[in-house]
């Protein structure tokens, strides 16, 4: 069954003074999710991934088309019980502690009031901030900020949770510790649904991820049917620092390192590349071909323009969203 049907949704922002300037946020956007999937929806800034999850969470209306989660309109309120969600930027009131914002978010979602104590420490317990949870949330530190945000998204135990960029500005052990508790919810029978510039973790944990830019689906798939269709590349290695002219002129990238040459070109350029090298007499120490990642996926179908706004491996945003080395 799918767990979360979009429908041609579509929306145009009415923005300006006089709302007379017009901004299409999302251009018909179709795709379903399947239940108990992890779902990884990607796209540079400004492609509308925020808009799209504001709308199933009908906290924004749609121009044009619909949306169906469990099978239920957005509207439907038995189809809100079961749904969680976590903000693009939640602002919590810093002064009460995890367990206080964990009972008011509890009574708000109409948990029952027997049970709610125990659900609060379950999912303190889920997310690994019991021995927090009586500090205040002034004291945490951006991952356990994070990791409070999702346990009010799953104190009701809902079956699809929704999460806004879930690792925008962790550091790496905050992103793995978020990237655990998605796989647990999986475990435990959940449909996840999170937008992320950070790729490498949707590589490594998405089932299924959908690319879009400017409002619209640019590739939809598990991440090895994507990136299959991406031309492979090879590494070429070679002793000394000689860069032979034939390879020089097709424009490949060459690093030398010590006593080594190391090339990544074209697979298709390989058998040229090494005739070049056996032509100069160079010694030849490895060809091994590339792994296509995601972000190669992602670069070839938006461009090089969007490499600079998503995340790749090495790269993570700050709690400004800036972007900085690891
Ligand atoms: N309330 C609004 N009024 C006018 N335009 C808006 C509004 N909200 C979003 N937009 C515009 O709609 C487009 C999509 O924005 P959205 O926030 O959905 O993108 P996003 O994919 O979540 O980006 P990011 O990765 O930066 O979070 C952008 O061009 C944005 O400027
Ligand atoms: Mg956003």
């Amino acid at each position: 069954m799918n767990a979360i049907e979009i429908l041609g949704l579509e929306k145009i922002y009415n923005a300006g003074f006089w709302r007379k300037r017009s901004k299409r946020a999302l251009r018909p956007l179709t795709l379903a999710v399947d239940d108990g999937e992890i779902f990884g929806f990607l796209g540079p800034n400004g492609a509308g991934k925020t808009t799209t999850l504001k709308i199933l969470m009908g906290l924004v209306f749609p121009t044009a088309g619909t949306a169906r989660i469990l099978g239920m309109e957005l509207d439907d309120p038995r189809m809100k019980a079961q749904i969680g969600f976590l903000p693009e930027q939640p602002y919590f009131y810093d002064h009460l502690t995890a367990r206080e914002l964990l009972k008011y978010y509890g009574q708000l979602s109409g948990v029952d009031p027997k049970q709610l104590s125990r659900k609060v420490d379950a999912a303190l317990e889920q997310v690994k901030l019991s021995n927090s949870a009586n500090l205040q949330l002034r004291k945490f530190s951006k991952g356990m900020l994070q990791r409070a945000g999702i346990a009010q998204a799953i104190l009701h135990d809902p079956k699809v949770v929704f999460l806004d960029e879930p690792m925008s500005g962790l550091d790496p052990m905050g992103r793995r510790e978020v990237r655990n508790l998605i796989e647990d919810l999986k475990a435990n029978g959940k449909t996840v649904f999170f937008s992320t510039h950070i790729l490498s973790d949707a590589e490594a944990l998405c089932d299924r991820v959908a690319i879009i830019n400017q409002g619209e689906l640019r590739g939809i798939g598990a991440v090895p049917e994507l990136t299959a269709s991406v031309h492979g590349k090879v590494e070429i290695v070679w002793q000394g620092a000689a860069v032979p002219t034939g390879i020089r002129s097709m424009g490949a990238q060459c690093h030398s390192a010590g006593d080594t040459t190391r090339l990544i070109l074209p697979e298709e350029n390989q058998d040229t590349a090494l005739e070049a090298l056996r032509r100069e007499r160079l010694r030849l120490i490895s060809v091994v071909p590339v792994r296509t990642s995601l972000e190669d996926y992602f670069v070839a179908q938006l461009g090089t323009a969007a490499k600079s706004e998503v995340v790749s491996s090495e790269l993570v945003t700050d709690g400004h969203n800036r972007l900085s080395k690891q």
